[in-house]
């Protein structure tokens, strides 16, 4: 099983930006964690961080074209303003969990909505690092119970 993570705009940041808000964990600390999980669940991740919402969007073009199974994006701000990268992810038809570090629905309103929640299989929010963990347990639980099904 293939998966590609995505990381959007400043979380290149994380270890020393906001850390009452995200914790202390590096964007190293968690792809090393997500490297560990998926080793132990026999997946193929591929991670990348950008600021730059049209290279994310590639990424995601390149996923499709790659037959990559699913995506674990923590879109950051874009998540709050980019239909471009909703239309992506529908553009390509991959399946994906969407997370936060931080409780998007205890902070500020503007937070509150996300171009993706709807269209995710699920969402995870609000547990630092571990919000990426849980979300690829649940992306890989999720795409396998869905091969087994498939006759
Ligand atoms: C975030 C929450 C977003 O509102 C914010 O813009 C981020 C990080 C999180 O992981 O908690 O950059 O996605």
């Amino acid at each position: 099983m293939k998966v590609l993570v995505l990381h959007g705009p400043n979380l290149n940041l994380l270890g020393t930006r906001e850390r009452a808000v995200y914790g202390t964990a590096t964007l190293a600390d968690i792809n090393k964690g997500l490297e560990t999980i998926a080793n132990e669940l026999s997946v193929s991740l591929t991670s990348v961080q950008s600021n730059s919402e049209a290279v994310l969007i590639e990424e995601i073009h390149k996923a499709g074209r790659a037959k990559t199974d699913g995506l674990l994006v923590n879109p950051a701000a874009f998540g709050h303003t980019s239909i471009a990268l909703r239309d992506a992810i529908l553009g390509v038809s991959l399946p994906f969990v969407e997370v936060h570090l931080s409780n998007i629905y205890a902070r500020e309103e503007f937070r509150h909505k996300t171009y993706l929640s709807d269209i995710a299989i699920g969402v995870i929010t609000g547990f630092g690092a571990e919000s990426y963990f849980w979300g690829l347990r649940a992306l890989v639980k999720t795409l396998s119970d869905r091969k087994e099904s498939s006759p």
